[in-house]
């Protein structure tokens, strides 16, 4: 490719020619047969606009909210683990990137920045943490208060992965974080994911969730998860309507619709095709967004007219920074927002709220033409 990339794809194959194979197979992969990798991207394109015309689109206005923190779009980065494989700065370049932008940042818990670091590197910055449910209780415990003590304004908590998807290449690669890294939330090496530690013939991710994950856990511990804090909680990870209305009874104050960048159980659906059954089961109980295959503006656009609050990108932000730190993830946030803002004013839209169900259908017309 010559010249600066333009699209997100084009940030991917840039960042696939420079990174190690090892690092890139464990950013891109999807789990077993990566059925539904291909189709979290492959079910945006089954999806068709019908835009309005003659609206007077000269203004537009993309800001939003999330859990009532105003954003600039309704954009945000997910989590994705173990940043400064891409680039030294990793989670800290982030998160500036995001500052500047004016969008929310999820940290990993299995981050190679600190809780503290990622606050101090951006301290006016919209945060939340993802939290695993550690067997370690009074660990879990710990993460959730130090993040509220760094300001961050909520707890993402993964509930699909209670074991780790069986990601090929991440086996084939006995995958693990390169000597000079490690988590950084973590004091012992065994938590730490220390390279000094041995994993054996499998993704040493794998192992290390197998030891130290709780698998136990169930609906009750976002009880025990809201006896220790009062940040709001968001379920990631939901796929099914009834687990959404579920994860409200149990007070959730947000449902992020995800099937983990397709690296858990493959075979499931895309996360779009179940937004329109969630969002219509949560009834605005609770914000619902969305996570998963999103690589362009009118994949937003999509994603909203069927009911998400914002979407989040996974590996799109990992391409940026491994294109240029904070520069690549903010040239991949503007890309995306100058995007958005097109596919805004060509559907006839002015503000996110004039967003609405209409304007998308299946693809009805693919037979003949
Ligand atoms: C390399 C990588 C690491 C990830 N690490 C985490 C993690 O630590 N915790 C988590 O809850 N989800 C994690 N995810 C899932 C993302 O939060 C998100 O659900 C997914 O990446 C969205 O899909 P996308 O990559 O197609 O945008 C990870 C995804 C990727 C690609």
């Amino acid at each position: 490719m010559s010249g600066k990339p333009i699209t997100v794809d084009e940030f991917e194959e840039n960042a696939k020619s420079f990174l190690k194979k090892s690092v890139y197979d464990y950013y891109r992969s999807g789990s077993e047969n990566q059925q539904t990798l291909a189709d979290n991207v492959a079910a945006f394109s089954r999806l068709r606009l019908y835009p309005r015309v003659l609206r007077n689109v000269s203004a537009i206005d993309l800001s939003t909210s999330v859990l009532g923190q105003k954003i600039s779009m309704p954009i945000c980065v997910g989590a994705t683990a173990m940043q400064r494989m891409a680039h030294p700065d990793g989670e800290t370049a982030t998160v500036r990137a995001c500052g500047t932008v004016g969008v929310g940042m999820m940290l990993s818990s299995w981050a190679t920045s600190s809780i503290e670091e990622v606050a101090e590197a951006a301290p006016d910055s919209l945060r939340w943490i993802q939290l695993y449910i550690y067997k370690d209780r009074n660990l879990t415990k710990s993460l959730v208060q130090r993040a509220e003590r760094f300001g961050y304004k909520g707890i993402f908590l993964t509930v699909d992965t209670p074991y780790l998807g069986r990601r090929l290449d991440d086996v084939h690669n006995k995958f693990q974080l390169p000597p000079h890294l490690r988590m950084k939330n973590f004091e012992t090496e065994d938590l730490a994911f220390s390279s000094k530690k041995g994993y054996g013939e499998n993704s040493g991710l794998a192992v290390y969730v197998a030891q130290a994950i709780d698998s136990s856990i169930s609906w009750d511990d976002i009880e025990w998860l809201k006896g220790l804090t009062s940040l709001p909680i968001v379920a990631k990870g939901i796929l099914r309507a009834d687990d959404a209305k579920e994860a409200v009874k149990h007070g959730v104050s947000g449902i992020l619709v995800s099937n983990h960048g397709a690296r858990q159980l493959d075979g499931v659906p895309a996360t779009i095709d179940v937004l329109q059954e969630i969002v219509e089961a949560v009834d605005g109980q609770a914000e619902v967004y969305l996570d998963g295959g999103v690589r362009k503006g009118t994949d937003v656009l999509k994603a909203l007219a069927l009911g998400a609050k914002a979407v989040f990108i996974g590996r799109p932000a990992l391409w940026g920074l491994a294109y240029q730190g904070e520069d690549g993830v903010k040239d991949v946030l503007q890309i995306l927002m100058d995007e958005f803002r097109l596919a805004m004013a060509l559907a006839g839209c002015c503000t996110v709220n004039e967003i609405e169900n209409s304007l998308v259908r299946k693809n009805c017309c693919s037979s003949k033409i």
